[in-house]
């Protein structure tokens, strides 16, 4: 047997795609490597949203030329790095055989045929999304009880910034009974929390079973009754998009979970437009009013960019009021960085990398504070906890919390795959630590 090493980079949706490669692979004879040092074929699933993710898929290459000119070894670059810069690769890294973009993957046993029969490079960035989800394979090998299902890909957002639309094409959602398929598969296989993927799947609008256009909260209630289903989460959403259904499906749906990723990028309404998001600051703070009047004990998530061009002292200060009026449970920042082919890459007020530093770490600090300020608040509150693998120590697990942290939990290794109450007694930078209700009570019993 033939073994593949597939190294990814970036979103849960590079992961999500990682996966489908693996299982489209094996049928022609390739199994899993350890590492790409023992691998024959090494596909890199890259990422192109800021410069630096774009840049280590040159530095990977240039360890994995080493090790083929040693031996064969087969290395595809996919993904969109791969979408975004097919040529640019093959030029500048002629080691590399496959280039394939995010929509043409299931192509790939073709490609590999094709450089065994006749040698050379296949350079392959079409846009067929309609055609690669009826080509993945049917059979879902799954591992572990918690897992990504890709419901929408692209965007047609357009903010300034990013390069989604361009790398990952116009928005497509799949219809809405091969996505019920796949999850019945997922849980028929032990899958006890699956989350809805999309680059902005709350614009979902898959064709139903009856025709018409579904919601994603429709969606949501559809997969909800799905018995052994009992964790539903999405992302990563658009506040545009986040419609009244599914704010009320957070209210409606048990197996919501209650944490939502909602991305707002800046608190300046001048930022706001010049990145074209849509909405303002204050429509933001509207939409989390409503939807934590849905859904009280919701935890909200956020992605945040400072330093956009043209981003004042007064612009940043703006964000950060924003931050303490929301109270983030958990948050990503990250300092512009200019794409090549967006809009924002022109723009002539760039601003200098010590400024984007300062402000980096301000914000940094702030959702800090909060994020350990939520944390806190779970001490000693009682948690339903999905477990999921086992721990360090002999006889513990680890599970997840309805609000995505790492729970760690002693005498816990024969409940994996099971949703138990845990009562949070410990608080850690990367986790939490609980004790087993039950065993709890059992022990006061005696
Ligand atoms: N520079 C910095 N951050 C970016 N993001 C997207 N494009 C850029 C960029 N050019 C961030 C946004 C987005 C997250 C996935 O990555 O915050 O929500
Ligand atoms: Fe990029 Fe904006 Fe689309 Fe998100 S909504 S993928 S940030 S263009």
């Amino acid at each position: 047997m033939k073994k593949l090493f597939v190294k990814t980079y970036g979103c849960q949706m590079n992961v999500y795609d990682s996966a489908r490669m693996a299982e489209l692979l094996a049928p022609i004879g390739y199994g899993p490597a350890e590492t790409a040092e023992d691998a024959d074929m090494v596909i890199l699933n890259t990422c192109h949203i800021r410069e630096k993710a774009a840049e280590k898929v040159y530095s990977e290459l240039g360890r994995l030329k080493k090790i083929k000119e040693a031996r064969p070894l087969t290395i595809a670059v996919a993904g969109c790095t791969a979408q975004a810069e097919g040529a640019e690769i093959v030029a500048r890294a002629p080691q590399v055989d496959i280039v394939v973009g995010p929509q043409s993957y299931h192509r790939l046993p073709e490609m590999i045929a094709k450089i065994a029969r006749q040698g050379g490079h296949v350079l392959e960035t079409d846009f067929p999304a309609l055609e690669k989800f009826d080509a993945l394979p049917k059979a879902i090998a799954t591992e572990g009880v918690s897992a990504f299902l890709t419901v929408q890909e692209g965007c047609d957002k357009f903010c300034t910034f990013c390069v989604v639309p361009y790398t990952r094409g116009s928005e497509y959602s799949r219809p809405v009974a091969g996505i019920e398929d796949e999850a019945r598969r997922l849980v028929a296989g032990g899958v006890r929390e699956i989350t809805l993927l999309g680059q902005n799947v709350n614009a979902f609008n898959g064709a139903g079973p009856d025709g018409a256009a579904w919601s994603l909260a429709r969606l949501c209630a559809r997969l909800a009754r799905i018995e052994g289903l009992a964790r539903l989460r999405y992302t990563t959403s658009h506040p545009r998009d986040m419609s009244d259904d599914l704010i009320a499906a957070h209210g409606d749906l048990e197996a919501l979970m209650p944490y939502l990723h909602l991305p707002v990028q800046s608190g300046s309404d001048t930022i706001l437009a010049a990145m074209n998001r849509q909405h303002t600051a204050d429509a933001y703070r509207e939409l989390v009013r409503r939807i934590r009047a849905a859904r009280p004990d919701i935890a909200l998530s956020s992605d945040f960019i400072v330093g956009f061009p043209g981003e004042s002292d007064k612009d940043f200060e703006a964000t950060l009021a924003l931050v303490r009026d929301v109270m983030f449970a958990s948050a990503f920042s990250f300092k512009y960085s200019s794409r090549p082919g967006t809009p924002a890459a022109a723009a002539r007020k760039q601003i200098p990398e010590d400024v984007k530093d300062a402000r980096l770490q301000a914000l940094n600090t702030l959702l800090l504070v909060q994020q350990d300020a939520f944390k806190q608040s779970l001490n000693g509150r009682t948690l339903d906890v999905l477990f999921e693998k086992p721990g360090r120590n002999r006889h513990q697990a680890v599970g997840r919390s309805p609000y995505l942290q790492s729970v760690h939990v002693e005498d816990a290794a024969h409940l994996i795959g099971g949703i138990h109450p845990v009562r949070i007694d410990g608080v850690f930078p990367n986790s939490l630590q609980g004790s087993l209700l039950a065993t709890r009570e059992k022990v006061l019993a005696h």
